[in-house]
């Protein structure tokens, strides 16, 4: 069946494979869908992930979710000619849901004469089905889009075969309903033969049940190719050979509805259902929806009263609150750093939930701010490897940094969204120059660091080789010396490995401040953010007993401990510096 053009699901070419009773105009806007829909080029379109949260709205897609509230999903199945196209137009006039219908998908492929047309061909003129993985990759993809996302969908004619409802099982997208339309054999054959479709508006009409209203559209009506009975009753067999395994994945919401009746009674059922499911998912989103404003209007004031660094940084667990405020952070100065052309970069972030120093780390706090930056390039649609260094050294000396240890897992198993990011557009990986294939787009290296015995350099550099002009983000790297098994320094190589180190330009870096040898009281912070200064803050009690951060002085390079002290003590710049030495908890950084 084709959409209606007044639905909101595709414009489609709508000649493609009908034997047409006049010689209908091609509509050239149509071309369009086919073209930026090739399953062959799915860098073309944007994945988004619906867990993830942000606390403002920084980009498209990742947008602030203190709650869900989901939008309609509806799959409808019956026979071929069992009137599914029909109700669709119905269902998307009163529910506005996006139209993604396999049949019109693939008829749009073969009009365009695509590659995928021109396979799909022979298989929907001979009434067979398509291979799943055509249909499959489409139908993923299409699913992925933001409209789809956002208005709800409705899913007709697939899944079409077990394994097809299968992989959507794997993928997480599961419809509130499945609708399936029941009408006896004969009457289906009947109204396929008689089936018309209009190119113009995509309408579907039946000589007899429906006719058209004028004789203009009645001499530009076009009849399906695989409309003919010997064809219809090859496609109902195959219908009822899968009919049973697809039903038995969705058993729980099956509604099965008499699909003999007139189209309106029909659709008087299928309107009640889904204006119930409506009502319950709102009731359901009531109260998170409240959250959200709540949400955003604490995060807003918040904001203000933050004055760019959040207060509290000694409350742990960190609120989601403040996380999100990092995550955002980290990731606009990286995607800044990134749109400018950088491409070794690093990101070097201590707050006490992602400083291993501290007994309070958190490893789920660093695999959050990954997810979060990895899958807002994979929404512009890069294809991001995100990469955590594997066990280092042999024998008995082979092991991981703790701070790493089961990392790796943690990021297979994580959440990466309903619509199939991971193993497309995110791909999991370990530090080395085998790791970069030729369709990666960026890298993410997660806490690449020296162990006791085992440097991790020499693989980085195969690595970033290997990347060439790729961006590479390492997201608290350690890269500095440590003393080998016997406990001694690693010298050989050491200035190359150190100038290799540098060699990556920190587009973010956040570090509180302390005095030297405490990790209480927090005195202040400094903040660097691509491709801004570096901005050094003071905290300071006030007597309502809150707390704020106080602006002290801005720097082009990050400070040295020197700078830092004399802006503390309100010194002038470049006046004779003594090297009092308080601020020691630097040393290790600088
Ligand atoms: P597809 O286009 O999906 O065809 P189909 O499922 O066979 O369904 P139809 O479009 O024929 O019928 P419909 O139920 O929409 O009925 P309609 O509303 O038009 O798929 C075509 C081919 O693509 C497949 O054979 C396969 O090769 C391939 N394909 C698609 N998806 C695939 C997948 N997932 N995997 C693999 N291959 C895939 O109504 C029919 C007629 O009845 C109309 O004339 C209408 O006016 C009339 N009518 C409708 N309702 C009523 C009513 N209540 N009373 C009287 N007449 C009515």
């Amino acid at each position: 069946m084709l959409a209606s053009s007044s639905s909101t699901a595709i414009s489609l070419h709508p000649l493609a494979n009908y034997n047409a009773s006049a010689t209908p105009s091609l509509n050239p806007s149509s071309l369009s869908f086919s073209s930026s829909y090739s399953y062959l080029s799915p860098l073309s379109f944007r994945l988004h992930s619906s867990k993830t949260h942000l606390r403002i709205t920084p980009k498209k897609g990742l947008r602030v979710s203190c709650s869900t509230n989901e939008p309609l999903k509806v799959m409808i199945s019956g026979a071929p000619a069992s009137g599914k196209g029909t109700q669709c137009e119905l269902i998307v006039q009163k529910f506005g849901l996006v139209h993604i219908s396999t049949g019109d998908l693939l008829r749009a492929e073969i009009s365009s004469g695509t590659e995928i047309g021109n396979k799909a061909k022979e298989f929907m003129n001979s009434g067979r089905l398509v291979p799943d993985e055509i249909v499959t990759a489409m139908v993923t993809v299409r699913l992925s889009r933001q409209d789809a996302k956002e208005k709800g969908w409705l899913l007709d004619g697939y899944p079409r075969s077990f394994a097809q409802a299968q992989s959507l099982e794997e993928l997480n997208i599961r419809p509130d309903i499945y609708i399936v339309l029941d009408v006896p054999d004969e009457i289906l054959i009947d109204r396929c033969v008689g089936r018309r479709l209009d190119p113009v508006t995509g309408k579907i009409y039946h000589l007899k049940n429906f006719p058209p209203e004028s004789e203009e559209i009645k001499a530009r009506l076009v009849t399906r190719a695989d409309d003919t009975e010997e064809k219809v009753k090859s496609r109902l067999e195959i219908y009822k050979q899968n009919a049973a395994a697809i039903s038995s994945t969705y058993s729980s919401i099956t509604n099965k509805i008499d699909g003999n009746r007139p189209k309106e009674i029909i659709f008087k059922d299928i309107d009640s259902l889904l204006s119930q499911l409506l009502k319950d998912k709102t009731a359901k989103s009531v109260k998170p929806v409240l959250q959200t404003e709540n949400c955003l209007d604490q995060a807003s004031s918040n904001e203000e009263k933050w004055r760019g660094i959040p207060t509290r940084l000694n409350n742990i667990p960190h609120s989601r609150e403040i996380r999100n405020y990092f995550y955002d952070d980290v990731l606009q100065a990286t995607q800044r750093a990134v749109n400018d052309g950088r491409t070794r970069l690093k990101v070097e972030i201590n707050i006490p939930e992602l400083n291993p120093e501290m007994d309070v780390y958190r490893i789920g706090t660093l695999m959050e701010l990954v997810r979060v930056i990895a899958l807002s390039f994979a929404d512009d649609g890069k294809r991001v490897k995100v990469c955590v260094q594997g066990s280092m050294g042999e024998g008995a000396l082979a092991g991981m940094p703790l701070q790493l240890a089961g990392t790796r897992k943690i990021l297979e198993f994580m959440d990466w969204g309903n619509y199939g990011a991971m193993g497309t557009f995110i791909k999991i990986g370990s530090i080395g120059a085998k790791e970069v294939d030729e369709e990666d787009d960026m890298f993410i290296l997660v806490a690449p660091q020296n162990a006791v015995g085992n440097c991790i350099i020499d693989d980085l550099r195969a690595m970033t080789d290997a990347a060439g002009k790729r961006p590479v983000i390492l997201i608290n790297p350690r890269l500095k010396d440590l003393p080998g098994s016997s406990g001694i320094m690693q010298t050989m190589g050491r200035d190359k490995r150190l100038e290799y180190a540098a060699s990556f330009e920190s587009c973010y870096f956040f570090r509180l401040l302390y005095y030297a040898g405490t990790q209480y009281p927090i005195m202040g912070a400094i903040r660097m953010t691509y491709p801004y200064d570096y901005e050094l803050y003071k905290r300071v009690d006030e007597p309502s007993g809150k707390e704020k951060y106080v602006s002290l002085s801005t720097f082009k390079e990050r400070p040295t401990i020197d700078e830092i002290n004399d802006a503390f003590l309100g010194k002038p710049r470049n006046k004779d510096k003594k090297a009092s030495g308080i601020w020691g908890f630097l040393s290790g950084v600088f």
